[in-house]
């Protein structure tokens, strides 16, 4: 593996990979245990957006590997005023070990890693979100022992977070099933991944449909980052589009929710389901620092 673009890119062998190794860093940072892998080296962070989470977990995920990190805002960078992603790439494979970069268009990632010379690592855009997907994996696997048999479903807006837990879920042997409104399913692209897994995908309209029997409801934000001009327009679309009390009901008994964040309370979950799943919720925040340290150490160890 070069680069983290996107989970497609990742056979079932890799991401298992990936996730073993996210548990061991897990296990040896609860351990005390010093894991220095990445000593000397240096990740840039590139933010076009806003983060809490992947910004604080990849820095210290650097700085637990031996390494360091720069926190890279576009409103600081020449990229924010129009200089080209082919030079800025150039320049920073000069000075960089690693790219992470958060953006609005895919292309803008695949650009990076096209006309740079070192690993580039997604770490958000408009269509995928691999980083927190792996960091989800990793958590239902502690939750459930296994992914064999479980069936996964997402409500709500068909973008960056349905995109990846679809592939990553699918490649993982476990069902998927979507219900987004009309206008906001998941692109063709997607989609036509999903063939590739016949009587393991399914897509709806209807949330209580896509609910029942679920052993992982997931959800995300009805507007996410630079679609905070449609709020209204999508507070519309998506009510009934909740994760509440009556669709866990129709959930198998020990169903896990599972929430990247931020979350809207009384939006696409009632405070009642977000409280009573806290413990799943947080440690898959957790997760991100040990999932992203592993990506880290497959891409820039020597
Ligand atoms: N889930 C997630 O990516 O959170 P941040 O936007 O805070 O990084
Ligand atoms: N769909 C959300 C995810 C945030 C982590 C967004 O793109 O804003």
């Amino acid at each position: 593996m070069k680069h983290l673009l996107t989970l497609e890119q990742l056979s079932k062998e890799e991401l298992l990979d990936i996730l073993n190794l996210a548990d061991q860093l897990k296990f040896q940072k609860k351990n005390k245990i010093p894991h220095p892998i990445l000593a000397g080296k240096t990740l840039g962070m590139i933010f076009q957006k806003s983060s809490t989470r992947t910004r604080v977990s990849f820095e210290v995920g650097m700085h637990e590997l031996g390494g360091q990190a720069l926190f890279l805002s576009s409103r600081d960078l020449q990229i924010g005023r129009g200089e080209p992603i082919q030079d800025t790439a150039r320049v920073l494979s000069r000075y960089l070990d690693g790219i992470m970069i958060r953006t609005y268009a895919q292309k803008e990632v695949e650009d990076l890693a096209k006309f740079g010379s070192i690993p580039v690592v997604n770490a958000l855009t408009d269509y995928c979100h691999p980083c927190q997907v792996l960091a989800d994996l990793m958590t239902i696997r502690e939750f459930k022992g296994s992914f064999e048999g479980l069936k996964a479903v997402f409500i709500g807006d068909g973008n960056n977070m349905a995109n990846s837990i679809i592939v990553g879920c699918l490649r993982l042997g476990m069902r998927v099933s979507i219900a987004s409104p009309k206008e906001y399913e998941v692109c063709e692209h997607i989609q036509e991944f999903a063939k590739g897994y016949p009587g393991m995908f399914e897509m709806t309209t209807d949330p209580m449909v896509a609910a029942k029997d679920a052993d992982v409801i997931f959800t995300d934000v009805w507007a996410s980052m630079g679609q905070e001009g449609e709020k209204e327009k999508r507070e519309k679309a998506f009510k009934g589009y909740q994760v509440n009390k009556e669709m866990m009901a129709v959930a198998n008994k020990d169903c896990m929710v599972q929430h990247c964040l931020p979350a809207h309370r009384g939006e696409e979950i009632t405070e009642e389901v977000f409280e009573a799943h806290a413990d799943e919720i947080f440690e898959e925040a957790e997760n991100r620092l040990h999932a992203q340290k592993a990506v880290l150490v497959k891409l820039m160890a020597n």
